[in-house]
């Protein structure tokens, strides 16, 4: 990596401020459904103390609270979650910036502080270089861990880094280290999955990636607009009407690049979307009225045959509605089929994420990226601001 890592710095008797990405999902009575994220940054906390820092400060957004004080965005349930995950006591402190919290964070016994909600101040989403600055006065020198912001310019991502010596911690590196390697230098064959709903969410990435694999899979419900560009029936399955010249003019350009654009050639449709509607398998062309929720047997049959001999595979976007279980199917197949390759599977954040929690198949898979928008961002080949920010070697 370019910039600095926790590796290169000196952290001994050291105040560390952390950027983590506590993001985490939570019921209606605020416990954590999922803290992945929360234990991924775990071995960048654990060795700060083990390198003898005097104090680690970590601080995060929750949610979208829009800067203002939301209890239910409140990171205490996080600070409970985290103090069991590294086995030592956390001082949750109930703000994140100004004179009473410094002084709270210099004077706590405790070797670990958790501040409150950064999101609870505009100052945060707006960059703005005093809020910086104060966050910045809490320690000596700055990591970033939250992968799942590094596509944010916000004060904690950024504009810190104008203050303190600034590095990155180890899920940060991780996870460039995987989805950099595949976008810039990956073992070939190079097979691409893309799902999900829109296209219009996928185009930088089939933009950046196609030149740079060898063939596209499309699945989920982006693939219906594609099926309508090739003149197929797609009944009511999900079209985007004012990106029908758009999917033209890629399946164009995969053409001319040689480029394979793989879509289903059978589907599951219902008439209505429902987690107990009847299915039925449909062919090549959906009839009127039936929507496509999940790709049908053939399509797998042929998305297995083309991923076979894939070495580097990255996946963004289920095949179906995987959060219906009657519509899991496609996702669930090809989860199990690149999980037993001898290839690099890297599976994007957010809902591909999720689809691979769901089958139980995580620790099947590669990497797993820990922030959707930063994945999806980082696959388009955009620069990370997160990233950009940090201090170069
Ligand atoms: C995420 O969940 O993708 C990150 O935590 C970023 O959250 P945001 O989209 O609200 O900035």
């Amino acid at each position: 990596m370019a910039k600095l890592t926790i590796k290169d710095i000196d952290l001994k008797n050291k105040t560390v401020l952390v950027r983590a990405d506590f993001n985490v999902p939570q019921d209606k009575d605020l416990n954590i459904t999922d803290d992945t994220r929360i234990r991924a940054t775990v071995p960048t906390l654990k060795y700060i103390l083990d390198s003898g820092a005097k104090k680690l400060i970590v601080m995060s957004h929750l949610g979208r609270p829009d800067g203002k004080r939301v209890d239910k965005y409140s990171l205490k349930p996080v600070a409970l979650r985290l103090q069991e995950l590294l086995g030592v006591p956390v001082k949750f402190l109930n703000d994140c910036v100004g004179d009473n919290i410094k002084q709270e964070a210099d004077a706590a016994k405790e070797r670990v502080v958790l501040l409150e909600n950064l999101r609870f101040h505009a100052e945060e989403e707006l960059n703005d270089a005093g809020f910086a600055k104060q966050l910045a006065s809490l320690a000596d020198v700055y990591v970033n861990d939250a992968f799942g912001t590094a596509h944010r310019a916000h004060a904690s991502t950024e504009g810190v880094t104008h203050f303190l010596k600034s590095s990155a911690g180890f899920l940060l590196e991780k996870e460039i280290k995987y989805l950099g390697g595949a976008v810039t230098n990956p073992e070939k064959p190079f097979m691409v999955i893309l799902g999900g709903s829109k296209v219009s969410d996928k185009i930088g990435v089939i933009e950046n990636l196609l030149p740079k694999c060898d063939a596209i899979i499309v699945g989920g419900g982006m693939a219906y607009t594609f099926l309508k560009a090739q003149g197929k029936s797609i009944g009511n399955s999900k079209l985007e009407k004012d990106k029908l010249d758009l999917a033209k003019s890629i399946l164009g350009k995969a053409k001319a690049l040689k480029k394979e654009i793989i879509l289903p050639v059978d589907h599951v449709v219902v008439d209505t979307i429902d987690a107990n509607a009847k299915s039925e398998i449909a062919g090549e062309n959906i009839p009127d009225g039936k929507i496509a929720v999940d790709i049908g047997p053939k399509t797998i049959e042929l998305f297995e045959d083309k991923l076979k001999s894939a070495k580097t595979i990255v996946w963004n976007g289920p095949v179906g509605i995987f959060e219906m279980d009657a519509f899991s199917k496609g996702s669930l197949a090809i989860a199990k089929f690149i999980s037993g390759l001898k290839a690099t599977t890297i599976i994007g954040g957010g809902d591909t994420a999720a689809a691979v929690a769901k089958f139980k198949l995580e620790d099947k898979m590669t990497h797993i990226a820990t922030g959707g928008g930063a994945s999806l961002e980082y696959l388009e080949g955009k620069v990370l601001p997160g990233v950009a920010a940090l201090t170069e070697k």
